[in-house]
């Protein structure tokens, strides 16, 4: 803090312990008479002095202070004798967490895939690094959302064997898919995207996908591919099914194929270490096995 904020602290704190300590001492004296000479409705006043055992508590509880504020920070940007930060002690915390449950996060990264399928252990703890880690985007079961691939499907943007799927979490995902409404025009966009709801098994207009069919083996095949199953190396969606990442409807469709789509899943390389990317990597896989 700035030098004036600290003084300001150091200040008001010393001065409210003396200014207690002022108000104790001052008030204890009494007149000398029984009374304080208030009278309401009869009844009067007594002057008595406090009682020693509460002076002497008080006295007590500002050498408790005074000692606190040495050993502990409390004074401006005093660190205190004790060299004690709530950030140390987090961080302490944090590594005998590391320390305790390092040989459990090792013993588990040595498992194979189908072995951590297997492992009752292993589920729940890569149950655990997901909670922590991944519902914001994915939802808590993994279920996804708009723009979030649901990951207990058994569609897969980027390819579902283990190695993919522990790849796309350390070394995160773009999934970048080009405008095309300048190179088909608002027409040809029409078309393609009731070519791509026919390919789904979707209600549409037989004509316009007609004419959509040829848009898509010109502009679409590259990476959709000509049977529609997409290509696991672009992250690039199967479209002949009914799992979709931003709903089915021709508003969405028409959207992405006029405007494209810039998708992100983040690298968690630094986040995570390589142990625990194999965990949850094994979680992951087994959550759209969960039905068989
Ligand atoms: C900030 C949001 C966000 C977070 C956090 C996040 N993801 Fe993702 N994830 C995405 C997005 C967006 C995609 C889709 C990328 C694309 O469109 O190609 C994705 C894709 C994936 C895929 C590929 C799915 C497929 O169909 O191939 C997997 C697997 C995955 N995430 C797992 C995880 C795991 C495990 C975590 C936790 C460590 C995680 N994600 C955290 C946003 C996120
Ligand atoms: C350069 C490769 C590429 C080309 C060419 C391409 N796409 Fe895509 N497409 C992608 C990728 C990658 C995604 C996924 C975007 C994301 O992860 O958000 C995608 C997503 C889509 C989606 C959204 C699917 C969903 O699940 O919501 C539709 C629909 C689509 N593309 C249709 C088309 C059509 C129609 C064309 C031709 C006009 C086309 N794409 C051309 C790569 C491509």
């Amino acid at each position: 803090m700035s030098g004036g904020w600290h003084w300001f602290v150091i200040i008001g704190t010393v001065g409210s312990l003396i200014g207690c300590l002022w108000l104790l001492f001052s008030n204890r004296s009494t007149s000398g008479d029984k009374t304080t000479g208030h009278v309401w409705d009869g009844i009067e006043e007594l002057d008595n002095p406090l009682p020693m055992w509460w002076v002497w508590m008080f006295v007590g509880t500002v050498v408790f202070a005074v000692g606190y504020l040495i050993w502990y920070p409390g004074l401006g940007n005093f660190a205190g004798i004790s060299g004690w930060t709530s950030t140390s002690q987090f961080e302490e915390a944090a590594e005998a967490h590391e320390e305790r449950f390092a040989p459990l996060y090792r013993e588990l990264a040595a498992l194979s895939p189908p072995e951590l399928a297997a492992n009752r252990q292993a589920q729940q703890v890569g149950r655990r690094l997901f909670i922590n880690h991944c519902t914001a985007c994915h939802g808590v079961g993994g279920g996804g959302g708009y723009g979030f691939p649901n990951l207990t499907d058994d569609e897969w943007l980027w390819g579902s064997d283990f190695a993919a799927i522990k790849q796309t979490i350390l070394g995160g995902r773009s999934g970048i898919m080009a405008p095309w409404g300048a190179a088909l025009g608002e027409d040809g966009v029409q078309q393609t995207a009731q070519y791509v709801r026919k390919v789904a098994g979707l209600e549409h207009d037989a004509d316009l996908a007609e004419a959509g069919g040829k848009h898509y083996a010109t502009f679409c095949v590259a990476c959709h591919q000509a049977d529609h199953t997409g290509n696991p190396l672009l992250g690039a969606p199967n479209l002949a099914n009914d799992s979709w990442l931003y709903g089915s409807s021709l508003e969405e469709i028409s959207f992405t194929i006029r405007h494209g789509r810039n998708n992100n899943m983040p690298a968690h390389a630094d986040v995570l270490s390589e142990e625990k990317a194999h965990i949850l990597a094994g979680y992951v896989s087994s959550l759209s096995r969960k039905g068989e």
